[in-house]
């Protein structure tokens, strides 16, 4: 087969990961990013054959040799280029989210079923193997059955990216689409991958601690469904240290993961003992995982693990959280409708 050519949009940090882990893969790699600092950083890790300033000048000189597109850019222009993207043939792996909103969400999930390219959607958390044990743990029903579960993730904005003002970060910008609700619907998207979609969402989201941002720093939501199970989220973009965590309480015991130290744990009784399994998978573990899944995507060799749709069931909760802190009511959501 030939080498695959994968035209990386956006080559900031997790862009530039991509670039690194899929010429790690065999790729070559072109690059797209309006900052020609971001460029020549993109160069200096690996071979980049390719750099331009906009998506429609690297398909105008490249399309043709071109047999990919990662989207890494910030979320406000997600849709257009990934839409640019799947008409000019071409698969897509999306960061997450999807977009900023729900509306142009679904215009790219609509276009993306005509389409005869696939999406790949990056909620990466996903393909961390310690998340996929407790999907396993859940689902025989180790904890029997699941009542509540407590989401916990939170992290100071300005240890994210230490070679930058975090001011200057795209997550500070309500335009670009930054803020925890977006940024950090991977805990959503794992919510709704554990458990389905709700039926209510409640929700504060807030602007509270001092950082100079115009986003939302402080996320409360809380999310009902009709078997009574509840789901607490707590997201902020202020704490240290940093914790990210998940407790799942059952009515035969708990299970509770941690990002640091990386383990799942057990317990059956009041006092413990806890079980622990402690990993050894580093962060880029998950991202080579997505690219290894990605580019037998792209070659047709399986269909996306997670998908457009799964983009648009947590834009739907992003939204009814939106609303709910808006207009301080819990919002029903009713049954997913199509498209
Ligand atoms: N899956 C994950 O775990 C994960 C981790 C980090 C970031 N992300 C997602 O990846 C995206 C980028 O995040 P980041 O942390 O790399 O941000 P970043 O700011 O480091 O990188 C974004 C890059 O996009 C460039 N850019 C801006 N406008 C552009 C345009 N119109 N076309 C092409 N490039 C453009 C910027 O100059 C910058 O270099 C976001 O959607 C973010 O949520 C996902």
């Amino acid at each position: 087969m030939a080498t695959p050519h994968v035209l990386i949009v956006g080559a900031g940090s997790v862009g530039r990961r991509h670039a690194r882990n899929l010429a790690a893969l065999g790729c070559t790699i072109s690059a797209v990013d309006p900052r020609a600092d971001r460029l020549r950083e993109a160069s200096s890790e690996v071979a980049v054959v390719g750099c331009y300033e906009t998506v429609e000048e690297a398909f105008h000189v490249d399309r043709r040799s071109l047999t990919a597109v990662v989207i890494a850019s910030p979320p406000r222009v997600h849709v257009d280029q990934a839409l640019l993207a799947l008409k000019a043939g071409l698969p897509v792996l999306l960061e997450k989210p999807v977009s900023p909103d729900l509306e142009s969400c679904r215009k790219l999930e609509r276009a993306a079923r005509t389409a005869s390219a696939p999406v790949l959607l990056g909620y990466t958390w996903r393909w961390w193997p310690p998340i996929a044990d407790v999907k396993r743990l859940l689902a025989a029903k180790t904890i029997g059955t699941v009542r509540h579960v407590r989401f916990v993730m939170s992290a100071h904005l300005a240890d994210w990216h230490p070679w930058e003002r975090y001011q200057d970060f795209f997550m500070a910008s309500r335009e670009q689409g930054g803020g925890a609700l977006l940024d950090e619907s991977h805990w959503v998207d794992l919510a709704l991958m554990f458990f389905g979609s709700p039926t209510s969402v409640t929700a504060r989201v807030e602007k509270i601690s001092d950082l100079e941002i115009e986003t939302d720093d402080n996320v409360d939501m809380l999310l009902g469904y009709d078997n009574g199970l509840r789901i607490s989220l707590h997201l902020d973009l202020y704490g240290r240290p940093h914790d990210k965590t998940i407790r799942f309480s059952g009515d035969q015991g708990t299970i509770l993961w941690t990002a640091d130290p990386n383990r799942v744990s057990v317990a059956h009784d009041a006092a413990g003992p806890w079980q622990e399994t402690n990993y050894t998978c580093g962060r880029n573990d998950m991202f080579i995982a997505v690219a290894q899944e990605f580019l037998r995507v792209a070659a047709g060799k399986r269909k996306a693990s997670c998908t457009l749709a799964d983009g648009t069931a947590v834009l739907r909760v992003l939204e009814a959280a939106r609303t709910s802190s808006a207009e301080g009511r819990t919002v029903r959501l009713t049954k997913a409708r199509a498209g």
